[in-house]
């Protein structure tokens, strides 16, 4: 075999390893490569995940573990604000499985909830990446 043929085989190698260190603590529920395409289709009109990048709504960067209504220079409502949760990944759930007002009545967030539970366990795979 030629030794060129090496070099392929072995970054190869290397990426399935490090693409399997990287997603393994996180894709236990769900699958997050699907799951950045749910983002996209159901909440990028109105979210970001980079840093600081707020839209309709605030960035989602770290939303996994972070208190809600804490995104810096975010304008939230007073019901989110008064909410006290923290966004673990069951509180994830929950909120984005029904409509939005119905979870936080007073919320800015006009959602009408993801209802497929497949989904929604990919998607909440997905945010847990991003930090
Ligand atoms: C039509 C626009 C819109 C869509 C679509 C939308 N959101 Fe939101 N979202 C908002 C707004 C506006 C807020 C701020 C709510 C408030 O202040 O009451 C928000 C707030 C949130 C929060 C609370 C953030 C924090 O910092 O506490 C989470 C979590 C969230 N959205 C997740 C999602 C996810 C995940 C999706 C897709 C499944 C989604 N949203 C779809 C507009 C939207």
């Amino acid at each position: 075999m030629s030794k060129l043929l090496w070099i392929p085989l072995c970054v190869a190698a290397a990426g399935l390893y490090l693409g399997g260190a990287f997603i393994s603590p996180f894709a236990m529920a769900g699958d997050a490569s699907a799951g950045s395409d749910v983002f996209k289709t159901e909440c990028s009109e109105c979210h970001s995940v980079k840093d600081g990048r707020n839209k309709k709504g605030p960035s989602l960067f770290g939303i996994v573990g972070r208190a809600a209504g804490t995104a810096p220079n975010y304008k939230y409502s007073d019901a989110l604000l008064q909410a006290h949760w923290v966004w673990t990944a069951d509180k994830l759930h929950g909120y984005l499985s029904q409509p939005a007002k119905q979870a936080n009545p007073g919320t800015k967030m006009k959602y009408d909830g993801l209802t497929d539970s497949k989904q929604l366990d990919d998607l909440i795979s997905y945010l847990s990446t991003i930090h």
